[in-house]
C-alpha cells in the first residue's frame, strides 16, 4: 500500500497530466480521439468540416462548438463538425466523448481575413521634402485578422527597410497603423516607398500565404540650401 503523501502525491501527476492533456491536443494516447484534420487554417466565411473518430465504444460522441454544434449522439465511431460559412471568429470547437468519464479534444483552428486595403502616406506634409528633414510615413493596415500572425515591411524601391510584428493576440479584424521615420538625402529624389501586408499562416494556410501591397509614394528631395535668385 501506498502512504498518505506518496498517494497524494501520485494524485497531483495525474491531475497535471489531465490538465496538459486537454491544453496540448493530439499529444495524449489517453484521450481516445483523433481529429482528421487535426488543425485547420480557414478564411472567414468560408465552409469548414472536421471529422472526430474513436476506436473505443462509447455512450456518446458530440461536437460543442458556437456555429455547427452536434449533439450528442449515441452508437457512432465518427462525427463530422460542418459548416457552410464560418462566421465566428472566435469559434473553439470541441470533440467529446463519453466513456466512463468525459472525454474532450479541442480542434486547433485560425480564422483569417487578408487586408481590404493597405496605404501609405506621409503624414503631416506635402510637396517636396528638404534633405536632412525629418517625415514620417504612415502605412494604414484596415481590417485584417488575426493580427499576432500579421506581418508589416516597409520598403524603400527594393530594399526591405523594416519588418514589424504584433503580439496581440486578438481573434478579430482590426485597423493597424505603423509609421517609419525617415531623413532623406539628395539621392532619395524619386525615391519609391511602400508597405506589404502579409498573414504568416504557415503550411496549412493558403500557398503562397496572402499579400496586400499599398501603392507606391513617389518622394521628391529638395537640397537643403535653396539660393534665392
Ligand atoms: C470524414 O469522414 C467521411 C466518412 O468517412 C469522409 O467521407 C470524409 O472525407 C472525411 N473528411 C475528412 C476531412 O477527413
Ligand atoms: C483506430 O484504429 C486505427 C487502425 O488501427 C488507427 O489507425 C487509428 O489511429 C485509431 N484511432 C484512434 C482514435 O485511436
Ligand atoms: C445503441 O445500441 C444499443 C445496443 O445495441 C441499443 O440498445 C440502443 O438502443 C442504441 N441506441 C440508439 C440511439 O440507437
Ligand atoms: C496550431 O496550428 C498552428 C499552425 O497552424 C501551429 O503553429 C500551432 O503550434 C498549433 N497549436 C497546437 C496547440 O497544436
Ligand atoms: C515577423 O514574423 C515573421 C514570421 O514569423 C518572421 O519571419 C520575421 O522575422 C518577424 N519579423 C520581425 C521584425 O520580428
Ligand atoms: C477600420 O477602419 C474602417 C475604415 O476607417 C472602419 O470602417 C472600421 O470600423 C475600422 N475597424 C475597426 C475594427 O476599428
Ligand atoms: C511615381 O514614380 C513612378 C516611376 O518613377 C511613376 O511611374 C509614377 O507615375 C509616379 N507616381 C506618382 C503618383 O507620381
Amino acid at each position: 500500500m501506498l502512504d498518505h503523501t506518496r498517494q497524494r502525491d501520485l494524485f497531483r501527476i495525474l491531475l497535471a497530466l489531465l490538465y496538459f492533456c486537454r491544453q496540448m491536443p493530439g499529444t495524449c494516447a489517453a484521450v481516445p480521439l483523433q481529429l482528421d484534420p487535426p488543425s485547420i487554417v480557414v478564411p472567414f466565411g468560408s465552409p469548414v468540416s472536421v471529422n472526430c473518430s474513436t476506436n473505443v465504444t462509447n455512450k456518446g460522441m458530440g461536437w460543442e462548438a458556437s456555429q455547427g454544434q452536434k449533439d450528442l449522439m449515441e452508437n457512432v465511431t465518427f462525427i463530422t463538425w460542418t459548416v457552410k460559412s464560418l462566421e465566428h471568429w472566435d469559434i473553439e470547437p470541441i470533440c467529446y466523448i463519453n466513456v466512463n468519464e468525459q472525454y474532450m479534444l479541442s480542434l486547433n483552428i485560425t480564422v483569417y481575413k487578408p487586408p481590404d486595403q493597405v496605404s501609405i502616406s506621409t503624414v503631416g506634409h506635402t510637396g517636396p521634402m528638404i534633405e536632412g528633414r525629418q517625415y514620417e510615413l504612415q502605412c494604414a493596415v484596415q481590417n485584417v485578422a488575426p493580427v499576432h500572425l500579421l506581418t508589416v515591411n516597409w520598403y524603400k524601391g527594393q530594399h526591405l527597410v523594416k519588418g514589424e510584428n504584433f503580439s496581440d493576440m486578438n481573434k478579430f479584424p482590426v485597423n493597424k497603423t505603423l509609421t517609419l521615420q525617415i531623413s532623406p538625402h539628395r539621392g532619395d529624389d524619386g525615391a519609391q516607398y511602400r508597405c506589404e501586408a502579409e498573414l504568416q499562416l504557415g503550411p496549412e494556410g493558403p500557398q503562397p500565404p496572402p499579400l496586400v501591397k499599398s501603392d507606391p509614394l513617389n518622394i521628391t528631395v529638395h537640397c537643403k540650401f535653396v539660393f534665392p535668385y
